[in-house]
């Protein structure tokens, strides 16, 4: 039987709930060519916004083509190349003739080789001679313009896990080569998103680098409590099982409306359901998804220092001020300016976001854990 929840892979459809703002913010962008920078902590919904938001706008007028990149495994500048003309061909392209052909007029003189999977929805591969492209690697990142211009179209440029770019050789030049070509273009927009926050807020807001003032930027939350109450009942309705409010308030408190965690505790908790899910089903499917994620967890705590480790003590206590003497002793967290560094290296590794209202852990199972089981 088809589970009617979702996580761990992009929410469409009926998965897909909410987020009418962004979605339309981010059409309104690409509707008017505008650069957009989407940004928020993993598994909030970023890469299903964009996907929907295209979706809709497919569906809507057609009006404008998609190019979607993914730099989840780009590694290098060259696959980042390889992968912008690939993907730059398929938006163009309805057969498979028509990208050898066009491979060949456009991209010619980095010879071209396409090598085509045997499955029928146009899988290929494209390779380039990376030293040519070294030389001229504008003319691949004016491919989508250029089409754009001779389709009388609008493109849009969708790349996910753009913070990935901070793996690549020299990431500061190739910054500036895409900022130096980007800004020309006429026709064509650009819509980047990832996590790691800080990385994306250096790249896109830090006057001194190339992308200061490149667009919109958006930051994504977790979606309201209310949105998360509406879509579990119905789902749970729609497979004829019953959950009851206060059910509903406790998968939603217990995942502190984080996007990938309701999802799948209402799923586990449906799973259990023969007819109403209640609070003590709920309560069940938590300790056994905090059981399952445990060994994942510990290993987390292997790759932390002592400091660290007695830092997030300090938090998941919600100690009220972290550098004060009293807190510092309290938790042996050394020195006040270590404290800087500590925050530094979690947000990093990104277990901890700092907003305004102050520290918080971003993954939530990850904090019932350490409270509940690790420091108790
Ligand atoms: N609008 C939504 N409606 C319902 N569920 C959602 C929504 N957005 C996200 N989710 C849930 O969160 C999960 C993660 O979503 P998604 O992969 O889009 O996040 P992401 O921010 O791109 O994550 P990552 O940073 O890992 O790439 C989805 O599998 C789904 O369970
Ligand atoms: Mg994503």
């Amino acid at each position: 039987m088809e589970t009617p929840f979702v996580f761990g892979k992009i929410a469409s459809g009926k998965s897909f709930t909410n987020r009418r703002e962004d979605s339309r913010r981010l059409i309104n962008n690409f509707e008017s060519g505008t650069n957009t920078i989407l940004i928020s902590p993993r598994r909030w919904g970023k890469s299903s916004l964009v996907h929907h938001s295209v979706g809709e706008c497919n569906a809507t007028h057609g009006k404008i083509r998609f190019i979607m990149l993914d730099l989840f495994k780009a590694r290098t500048e060259e696959q980042f190349y390889e992968m912008l003309a690939r993907e730059t061909l398929i938006a163009f392209s309805s057969r498979i003739d028509d990208i050898v052909k066009a491979s060949r007029t456009l991209l010619g003189r980095f010879l071209p080789k396409v090598t085509f999977s045997p499955s029928p929805d146009m899988e290929f591969e494209l390779s380039m001679d990376w030293e040519e492209i070294k030389r001229a690697p504008d003319e691949i990142l004016q491919l989508p313009e250029k089409l754009a211009a001779q389709k009388k179209c609008k493109v849009v440029v969708c790349i996910d896990e753009f913070q990935n770019i901070a793996n690549f050789e020299e990431p500061l030049a190739f910054q500036k080569k895409l900022r130096a070509s980007w800004q020309l273009h006429k026709n064509t927009s650009y819509c980047l998103y990832g996590s790691k926050k800080n990385m994306m807020i250096h790249v896109f807001n830090s006057p001194s680098m190339p992308f200061y003032k490149f667009g919109d930027i958006l930051f994504l939350e977790k979606l309201d409590a209310e949105d998360w109450h509406a879509y579990i009942r119905g789902q749970f309705r729609k497979t004829k099982k019953k959950i009851t409010v206060g059910a509903i308030k406790l998968i939603i408190g217990l995942a502190v409306n984080h996007p990938y965690y309701v999802q799948q505790l209402a799923q586990l908790s449906w799973l259990r359901t023969t007819e109403k899910c209640d609070t003590t089903i709920v309560q069940e499917a938590f300790a056994g998804l905090t059981q399952q994620l445990s060994m994942l967890f510990h290993a987390q705590m292997d790759n932390l220092s002592n400091t660290q480790i007695n830092f997030l003590n300090a938090v998941t206590d919600k100690a009220e001020h972290l550098s004060a003497k009293e807190t510092i002793n309290k938790y042996r967290l050394g020195t006040s300016a270590n404290i800087q560094r500590i925050k530094q290296a979690l947000l990093l590794k990104e277990i901890i976001d700092v907003t305004p209202a102050g520290v918080e852990l971003l993954d939530p199972v990850f904090e019932h854990w350490l409270k509940d089981y690790y420091f108790a």
